[in-house]
């Protein structure tokens, strides 16, 4: 049986204690989900995080990171410092990262490959606007997102490699793709994998839907073939809320 693959991102959200709080009441709650469960607190409250995490099935992601190991870089945060205090995933090219502070293709590109060099599994996210669906751009904007994205990625290392497929309209509106049409997006997302590399790897690529996950539509999103997780924002706040989508089976 397939696992599916649910990841809360918290966004700017949470003092560190506030953290600690969440992350030792999922781990109760999660202790026996059956799912890979990633939750993605802010860069302050990894590492007392990651004390909380420690030995449970929980993995700790990041919501960001740097595109170099080190140097003068203000502001940044390493792969380095990430791996050292026990985060396991990224989140790299989530859009508020693309249309909020500008990060390129090329940027994001640079920064999945410095992940898989330092053993970190990037989740690489795409997605279009509204004004891009409208436009009828959908397939060339999500296509150039994974092509320039996963430049140089080797094939070898696919399967460390997450797609979560976020149209922008989607996020923090309330507004979730119909199931139908996320699984229409996904299919499309496994034929420029197909092209890329191969129909198996296509096919056996962890691809996550996130906009508006919640519980009332966390097991419907995921009766879909092509749909294999979510990346939740909103939702992933409370263990009231979290719970039951990373429990969608129960
Ligand atoms: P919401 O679940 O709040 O729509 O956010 C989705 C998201 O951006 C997760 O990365």
């Amino acid at each position: 049986m397939r696992k599916y693959y649910i990841a809360g991102n918290w966004k700017m959200h949470k003092t560190v204690s506030e953290s600690v709080t969440l992350a030792k009441s999922l781990v109760s709650e999660l202790g026996s989900c059956g799912e890979r469960v990633m939750i993605a607190p802010a860069f302050t409250a990894l590492a007392a995080v990651a004390e909380v995490v420690k030995g449970t099935s929980i993995i700790l992601g990041a919501q960001n990171m740097g595109p170099d190991l080190q140097g003068a870089h203000t502001g940044e945060i390493s792969p380095l410092m990430l791996k050292d205090i026990g985060v396991k995933a990224v989140i790299l090219g989530h859009s508020e990262r693309r249309h909020s502070y500008g990060e390129s293709d090329a940027l994001i590109n640079k920064k999945v490959l410095l992940a898989l060099a330092q053993a970190l599994e990037p989740i690489l996210c795409v997605g279009e606007t509204l004004e891009e669906r409208e436009g009828g751009k959908l397939e060339s904007v999500v296509g150039t997102q994974l092509r320039e994205g996963l430049k140089g990625v080797a094939a070898t290392v696919l399967d460390k490699v997450t797609i979560a497929y976020e149209p922008v309209w989607a996020i923090g509106t309330g507004k979730t793709a119909t199931p139908e049409d996320a699984d229409a997006v996904h299919a499309y997302i496994r034929t420029v994998l197909a092209g890329l590399y191969s129909e198996a790897a296509a096919k056996s690529m962890c691809i996550q839907y996130g906009g508006s996950v919640k519980a009332e539509n966390a097991a419907e999103l995921m009766a879909k073939p092509n749909i294999d997780g979510a990346l939740v924002g909103g939702a992933a706040l409370k263990v009231e809320t979290f719970g039951p989508i990373a429990q969608f089976r129960s």
